[in-house]
Parts: C-alpha cells; sequence; structure tokens
C-alpha cells in the first residue's frame, strides 16, 4: 500500500472509483458522475488550498481521500471537509484508515484545527471508520436530502487536527 498525493494523471481513476457511489448509492449527494476533466479540476482545487491523496495498490489506485474548505465564511478557514472512497469491493483492508490518517496529518501541517465530515444514513463502514479515527458525533441531518426516491438524513461528525489551544492559531498555508 502507497498513500502519496494525487495529480492530474490520477483523475480518471478517481473518476471511476467514485461513479457507481454516484450512480447507485445515497453515500454522495451527487447525482450524475463527474467527468475526468471535472475530477482533475478538483484535485487541482483540493491539492491547493488543502489535500488530494491517492492510495495504490500494485500500481493502480484503489482509493482517495482528500479535503475541502467546510465553509466559506473567515472565521470557518480552519476547519475542513475530509471524504473517502475506496473502489467497490475493497472493503475492510486498512485503506480507509490509512489514507484518512494520512490526510488528517497532510492537513495538519498545513494549519487545519478541525475535521469534519457528512454521512448518509446508513452507512455503517462509514460510522464506524470515522469513530475509529476519533470524530465525534454532531448531529444529523433529517430529510436534507432526496435522492433514489426517499427523503435522507445525514449524520455529521468532527474531530480534531490539532491540540486544543485558546491561542490565536496560524493561518493555513
Ligand atoms: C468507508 C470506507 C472508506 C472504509 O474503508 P476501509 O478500508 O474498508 O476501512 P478500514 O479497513 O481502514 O477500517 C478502519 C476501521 O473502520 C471501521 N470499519 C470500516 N469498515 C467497517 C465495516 N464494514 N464494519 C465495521 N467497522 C468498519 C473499523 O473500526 C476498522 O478498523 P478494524 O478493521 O481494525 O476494526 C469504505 O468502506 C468505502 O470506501 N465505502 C464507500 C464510500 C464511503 O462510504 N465513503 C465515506 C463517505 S462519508
Amino acid at each position: 500500500m502507497l498513500i502519496r498525493d494525487a495529480d492530474e494523471r490520477d483523475a480518471e481513476a478517481c473518476a471511476e472509483i467514485y461513479a457507481p457511489y454516484v450512480r447507485d448509492t445515497t453515500i454522495t449527494f451527487e447525482t450524475e458522475p463527474p467527468t475526468s476533466a471535472e475530477m482533475a479540476e478538483r484535485i487541482r482545487r483540493a491539492a491547493k488550498t488543502h489535500a488530494w491523496l491517492v492510495l495504490e495498490i500494485e500500481g493502480r489506485v484503489a482509493g482517495y481521500a482528500y479535503g475541502g474548505p467546510f465553509k466559506e465564511r473567515a472565521a470557518y478557514r480552519w476547519s475542513c471537509e475530509v471524504s473517502v472512497y475506496l473502489e467497490l469491493g475493497r472493503r475492510r483492508t486498512g485503506g480507509g484508515r490509512a489514507l484518512y490518517e494520512a490526510l488528517f496529518t497532510r492537513l495538519a501541517e498545513r494549519g487545519f484545527q478541525t475535521a469534519v465530515a457528512g454521512m448518509t444514513l446508513p452507512n455503517e463502514p462509514s460510522e464506524r471508520l470515522h469513530r475509529a479515527l476519533g470524530f465525534e458525533p454532531v448531529g444529523t441531518y433529517r430529510r436534507i436530502g432526496w435522492k433514489h426516491g426517499a427523503w435522507r438524513d445525514v449524520a455529521w461528525a468532527q474531530r480534531s487536527l490539532a491540540p486544543d489551544s485558546a491561542e490565536s492559531p496560524e493561518e493555513p498555508r
């Protein structure tokens, strides 16, 4: 297992991993799979301000994780939203944990203080992964999205990326 920064050449693999979750599940609220070009743009954007990492297994991209802004308003700028996707069928082999741990290290190095994640319910693997990595529940938005013919609830969770401090934080870089 190798974890490394993504670049635009990983866009096609990431788009392929993501597409079935868009088409066939409610895990994401997107409804049209993004093209490789759109994925390349997302990778570029995330790498510039936060991070986008891929998991390589035997030279092939098998998963990815990334961070992005939580909310645009200025005082939120130390908080970020994170997400992780593995190729279908690759489950419980440590990939999700490895990606997230590397991502959190990277985000902490850039000065981010809090990671936030949203999970459409039910999603036991995701709920368990987040709990295993120290996320605490924030609350659940009820009937917050409509996909595949039903209203969906989204549970949010957060974890700290930096030691608790009342000092004025350095700007993320
Ligand atoms: C969620 C996801 C990334 C987890 O990745 P993974 O590689 O299977 O998880 P790991 O093997 O690293 O597991 C780490 C820990 O998470 C928990 N966990 C993960 N999957 C679990 C499952 N199916 N059941 C119970 N616990 C699970 C366990 O605590 C596990 O530690 P352990 O195996 O030592 O007990 C993966 O299932 C996935 O890609 N799902 C589809 C996309 C998705 O839901 N992404 C999250 C969007 S919010």
